[in-house]
């Protein structure tokens, strides 16, 4: 028997706690950048320095939270703890939980069952007015009556703050957010980007501890999408504060979060940075959901061959590279499309359409019964009805186990081979 032989274990309760775990990168490894048409100002030692009244940052934990609606459970059991200065992303599908988790940090929606904390503090049962927190709706909730700047310094005239006071911090936010020639227009006469920003800024006057904003772009047409976006992401790195945020739009999150938690049916999948989450997913689950098209999930046996792994399915014959020995076990294999390329053998399937997406080509190919893709860079020589043959990498190979959907990863064992 090897020593260099290799197996591979179930990843269970154990992986997905590792994985809650990641850390985070802080904000102050982020580079300051422009904001919308503001210049961050910049301190003696000419490092670009925070905006507005460096606002505190806050860290929210959340232990076991569960939210039933009579028979139905919206959040089951999440731990979550968002680091200070987190740019932490709720994504999942509709109606897996992401709005009521949200509404629970908020105060919105109390908790059937477990804790939320900020900074240390237990706020499980506080009022929304009391946890410094600020929330941005999708609808912009704005007051169509008021004026912009009268909606963005609403918050303070609320708190009874100096007429003087709103003044100075409505002109300095409206500066941040490039609203500073639209302060006397009403909603109805603003975009929906505008408003979205008025939006925003109501939610920055207050200086929270933590923002949470729920599909805030969502009304959003595709363009400006793509431009608030980048905004909300230098806004982020500008203000250094928590950030907690909520969307079924895979791109949102990858391009903005510093953490990504999937949320599948009220309970997290996998919490870990963009890359951690896109490159390892935790289970059939992530692997399914992220990437455009996502990872090619095929039902698949794991056999070893002349003491080496292989996976099989009709059509597939992928060797792992790996030696070792084991009874046959049912997996799904993962490949993401764009990790296959035409050539070899290892897959072979039968082309039914190639998409044109400008630069790259996505052919759609029938192998065995299962549909698989591929995307690379146009053209890919690929046309409906050619039996091609296509290759992959070893280390482009994902296992996931057929019943529990956890992934499975490699451990070289030097003790001898086995499946746990
Ligand atoms: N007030 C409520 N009463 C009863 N059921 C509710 C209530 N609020 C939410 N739910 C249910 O809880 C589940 C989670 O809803 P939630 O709004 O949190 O989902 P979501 O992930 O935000 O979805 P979407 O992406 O569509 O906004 C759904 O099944 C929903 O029907
Ligand atoms: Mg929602």
């Amino acid at each position: 028997m090897s020593s260099r032989a290799a197996f591979f274990v179930v990843s269970a309760f154990a992986e997905s706690a590792a994985s809650l775990a990641q850390a985070t990168p802080t904000s102050q490894a982020y580079a300051r950048t422009r904001l919308g048409r503001s210049a961050l100002p910049i301190d003696r030692q000419g490092h670009p320095c925070r905006l507005l009244d460096s606002p505190p940052v806050s860290r929210i934990q959340i232990d076991g939270a569960t939210k039933r609606f009579g028979a139905v459970t919206a959040v089951d059991e999440v731990t979550l703890d968002v680091s200070h200065g987190d740019f932490l992303v709720l994504l999942g599908p509709s109606g897996c939980g992401k709005s009521t988790l949200l509404r629970m940090i908020a105060g919105l929606a109390p908790p059937t069952s477990g804790r939320i904390s900020l900074d240390g503090r237990d706020i499980t049962h506080t009022p929304p007015r009391d946890r410094d927190l600020a929330m941005v709706f999708q609808s912009y909730a704005l007051y169509p009556h008021l004026t912009v700047a009268r909606n963005i310094g609403f918050p303070l005239r609320a708190r009874g703050r100096a007429k003087s006071a709103i003044a100075g911090k409505v002109a300095e936010v409206a500066a941040v957010l490039g609203l500073d020639e639209l302060l006397d227009r009403r909603p109805r006469e603003l975009s929906g980007g505008q408003r979205q920003r008025v939006a925003l800024g109501r939610a920055l006057v207050r200086d929270p501890g933590a923002f949470l904003m729920d599909e805030p772009l969502s009304n959003l047409d595709a363009k400006l999408r793509t431009a608030t976006r980048a905004e909300l992401t230098d806004l982020h790195r500008a203000l250094g504060s928590t950030f907690v945020y909520v969307t079924h739009d895979q791109v949102e999150a990858m391009t903005m979060a510093t953490r990504i938690a999937l949320v599948n049916r009220g309970r997290l999948e996998q919490v870990g940075t963009p890359e951690q989450v896109y490159d390892e997913p935790a289970s059939v689950f992530v692997a399914g959901f992220l990437g455009s098209p996502p990872m090619n999930l095929v039902d698949a046996t794991l056999v070893a061959r002349d003491g080496e792994l292989h996976v099989q399915a009709p059509d597939v014959a992928v060797p792992l590279g790996i030696a070792g020995d084991l009874p046959a076990r049912d997996v799904v294999l993962g490949i993401r499309p764009e990790h296959l390329k035409p050539g070899g053998s290892l897959v072979r399937g039968v082309v039914r359409v190639v998409e044109n997406l400008g630069s790259e080509e996505v052919a759609h190919l029938l192998v065995g019964d299962a549909r698989v893709c591929l995307r690379g860079p146009r053209p890919l020589g690929l046309a409906a009805g050619d039996a091609v043959g296509l290759t992959c990498a070893p280390e482009h190979v994902h296992l996931f186990d057929r019943t529990s959907g956890r992934r499975l990863v490699r451990q070289p064992s030097p003790v001898s081979p086995a499946v746990v």
